[in-house]
């Protein structure tokens, strides 16, 4: 039998992470050693409260059967709270907060409650890749919204002609921002908040990164923004924040009809995350400080010695103020598919390379803080060999 794949997956190139997972896999059979700076994945153990919570949760009968459809109500307490004491936000844990499967499931289903075919949506380049598959599954149009180094990686949204803005249903942004690690001020936000009520836009936000950040910079929420709550949703996650990669717990909050939409999109497809670990996520957001504190104090060493190091090569690039991501321009005469091919044969180290994350991002190298400070230590030293 011919099997004949959707328009919708025939063309679409394999998932940046996976074909990055490859190339890796290729190498390791190779015999070589390699230091996986690619994907943001926390290699530090998930704190240990939060695991003991699970296990106690595991055996509980309770747990066992379907969850509710939005996420367990003592979770999404929980989550009202925690926005509330973080960014004194406050939400109404009924209607204005879902629990996901991590926040790349909701970003990718959001569309489906909200685009018809045809319907644009717009979409950071560079970006997370599945803001721009999401709204092609659905059947949208996206439209690219350059991040551009001279503009501190934040979209012109005056520069979106006039008939797209009126044809688009929604907008994906992203501070502290993936893959470029720009942070936003509360004018953009607001600038952006502004621009969607004047278009009837749906803001999208992502704020998967607002709890990794240094040099006593604090990231806001954008739901701070007077009206932000008309216009929008946020999306949170675990992973980041927790070391919970590997858990799939995320939730998104705000606007009531938005959530109930993604809501209604989610109920025909998924039943929901383990109740156990929902009941994690709670300890999770309730031991919040001194979690997130110490990861802080390891990814800025990290930070520091990576940036030293590049600097070093003669690499440009500002040190990130969030996240934890470098991004850095790639040296004259390369791409950023040959930098990052060269800087594995030479030295074996991986990065991902700018152009993965969309054309914007030509001409740069993503390189992640999420591997041991004794390996980011050995790229460094790799690197510091090497002429580029
Ligand atoms: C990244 O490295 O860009 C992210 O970790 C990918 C993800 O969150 O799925």
């Amino acid at each position: 039998m011919k099997i004949e794949k959707s328009k919708r997956i025939k063309d679409l190139p394999p998932y940046l992470f996976a074909r990055i997972d490859q190339i890796k896999s290729e190498q390791i059979a190779q015999g070589r050693e390699v230091i996986d700076l690619t994907i943001g994945d926390p290699d530090l153990p998930t704190p240990e409260g939060i695991i003991s919570q699970m296990k106690e949760a595991v055996g509980e009968a309770k747990n066992h059967r379907y969850p509710p459809y939005a996420g367990i109500l003592p979770l999404r307490e929980a989550v009202a709270e925690w926005y509330w004491k973080r960014f004194q936000v406050k939400l109404n844990p009924e209607t204005e907060v879902l629990i996901l499967i991590g926040s790349k499931e909701g970003i990718a289903h959001l569309p489906l409650a909200f685009i018809d075919e045809g319907d644009y949506g717009l979409v950071p380049d560079p970006g997370y890749p599945v803001y721009k598959t999401s709204i092609l599954f659905a059947g949208g149009i996206p439209y690219l919204m350059p991040l551009r180094k001279e503009n501190n990686f934040l979209p012109d949204l005056s520069q979106i002609p006039q008939d797209i803005a009126q044809k688009t249903k929604l907008m994906f942004l992203n501070y502290p921002n993936n893959p470029t690690s720009a942070v936003s001020s509360k004018e953009f936000f607001e600038t952006a908040v502004n621009f969607c009520q004047e278009n009837q836009i749906l803001l999208c936000h992502d704020a998967a990164y607002s709890e990794i950040y240094f040099d006593g910079y604090k990231p806001m929420s954008f739901l701070q923004v007077e009206g932000a709550k008309e216009v929008g949703i946020e999306f949170h996650s675990f992973s980041k924040t927790f070391n919970m990669t590997g858990w799939r717990l995320g939730f998104a909050v705000g606007n009531a009809e938005i959530i109930a939409g993604l809501g209604k999109i989610k109920t025909n497809i998924d039943s929901g995350v383990f109740s156990a670990v929902q009941e994690a996520g709670i300890v999770a957001l309730k031991s919040n400080l001194g979690v997130t504190e110490t990861l802080r104090k390891i990814y800025q060493e990290r930070r520091d010695l990576l940036c030293s190091g590049l600097k070093k090569i003669g690499l440009n690039f500002k040190p990130p103020l969030a996240t934890f991501y470098v991004w850095a321009e790639v040296p004259p005469g390369f791409t950023s598919l040959e930098f990052t091919a060269h800087l594995l044969n030479q030295t074996g180290v991986l990065a991902t390379p700018g152009n993965g994350f969309g054309s914007f991002g030509e001409g740069f190298v993503r390189f992640s803080l999420t591997e041991a400070t004794e390996k980011i230590k050995k790229a460094v030293d790799r690197m510091s060999k090497v002429l580029f």
